[in-house]
């Protein structure tokens, strides 16, 4: 008890917490905080000073601060309108929101969508209103949080098949029937990319809707940044396309598309959409301009690439077991939650920042230190990040991490 009361400072203006409350997070977190952590929060590292490489964010293409995007954010502030704040639910067919969700609709290669306050509320929205407790949900097992609480939301039976493999979705399906099979396009914890088609052909052939979130493709793969399923010519095969527009289009939102014919009982059905309210006008604003940009940043796409397939292979070479993943999220999986704090002090300490994912967005001792590259990283940035992790690896020797030597250990047993 004692440690909950040093972690939960009960200040006097705050009335004591019940003794439940009190021994749970004493139960879920106060051992993580005293002998994993050491006392410190996992999470927070030191400031990142003023030449620091930042590899913890999801701007990808670098569009933050645009003069465009600014530009329009500016001028919808400025103007006066009878905007009011008001939920989704009662804005007019004729709002400049809807105008952005056809323009990212068409963009994509769907008829219509959807903005949400976030991808997260995206995702909820969207399972709640297509699953029910006779509809089984099936999902990849690294597919993101938001999409298993959708599935909660919509009171759904919830399966989980393993990380991008179809034969194990198809058994599934086999077993339990048709329904809403859920993936992600690029995983957010390992930057693993979906093998997309197989899976739309195991779904195709159970009669199974299928939504894919393209948080981590939606402008950065693509033509003219539209997407995975774009790409893979998937798009009209794909009954739902989902995304948060925090990560390309680095604003505060989410999207997802949806047929025409879906849209008043998407309206008045997906609980997000009725009881919370709807992006601001510059929001808006800001965000039909941020479409503009990413559609013509073909350029910064390529650079983004190249700066991925670069890091991955310098890392690789010195000898970090980043398998996992081929995109621009690179994970660094130390194991426990202090040997991803010992390896994210050790790239602070030189200048490169990063960021932990730990239990809950990981499973349980496969903590790591998720490394995102952008576009907008420069020559001496990139040679920096590569300086830096061949002079950390003999420190940390990451050809011992648990993840290695699994890897190894599966790579004698084939
Ligand atoms: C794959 C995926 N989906 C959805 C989300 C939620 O997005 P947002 O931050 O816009 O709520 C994230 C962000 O962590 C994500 O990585």
């Amino acid at each position: 008890m004692e440690v909950v009361e040093a972690v939960v400072q009960t200040p006097s203006c705050e009335p004591r917490l019940p003794a439940a409350l009190r021994n749970r997070i004493d139960r879920e977190f106060s051992a993580r905080w005293t002998q994993q952590w050491g006392g410190k929060f996992v999470l927070h590292g030191r400031p990142a000073g003023p030449g620091a490489v930042r590899l913890d964010g999801n701007d990808y293409l670098g569009v933050t601060g645009h003069p465009e995007i600014v530009q329009a954010q500016v001028s919808a502030l400025r103007q006066d309108t009878e905007a009011v704040v008001q939920s989704g639910v009662f804005l007019l067919d004729s709002h400049p929101a809807h105008a952005l969700e056809k323009g990212l609709a068409h963009w994509i290669g769907k008829e219509d969508g959807f903005l949400c306050q976030s991808g997260y509320a995206a995702n909820l929205g969207l399972l709640q209103i297509i699953a029910d407790e006779q509809t089984p949900v099936y999902l990849d097992s690294l597919a993101h949080m938001s999409l298993w609480e959708g599935a909660r939301a919509a009171k759904a039976p919830a399966h989980a098949f393993r990380h991008n493999d179809p034969a194990h979705l198809e058994r599934m399906l086999q077993l339990k029937g048709p329904g809403v099979v859920v993936v992600d396009s690029v995983y957010s914890t390992t930057g693993a990319l979906c093998p997309l088609r197989e899976i739309v052909e195991v779904a195709e052939r159970y009669d199974s809707i299928i939504v894919v979130d393209e948080s981590h493709s939606l402008g950065t793969h693509g033509p003219a940044g539209a997407g995975l399923c774009a790409q893979l010519g998937l798009t009209h095969r794909v009954h739902f396309i989902t995304a948060s527009l925090a990560k390309a289009f680095a604003g505060r939102a989410g999207f997802f598309t949806a047929p025409a014919s879906m849209r008043y009982y998407t309206l008045i059905s997906a609980f997000p959409n009725i009881f919370s309210s709807s992006l601001l006008p510059h929001e808006v604003a800001g965000l039909a301009a941020t479409l503009g940009v990413i559609r013509r940043s073909d350029d910064a796409r390529a650079r983004l690439h190249a700066n991925t397939a670069r890091l991955r292979s310098s890392l690789s070479d010195a000898g970090y077991p980043i398998h996992q993943g081929t995109e621009q999220i690179i994970s660094l999986e130390a194991g426990t939650e202090s040997a991803a704090m010992r390896l994210r002090d050790v790239l602070e300490e030189r200048d490169v920042i990063g960021s932990i994912f730990c239990a809950p967005a990981t499973s349980k001792n496969r903590a790591m230190v998720r490394l995102t590259l952008s576009a907008g990283l420069t020559e001496a940035e990139m040679a920096h990040v590569e300086r830096v992790a061949r002079e950390a690896a003999p420190i940390l020797q990451p050809w011992d991490w648990p993840i290695a030597r699994r890897a190894r250990a599966m790579a004698g047993r084939s």
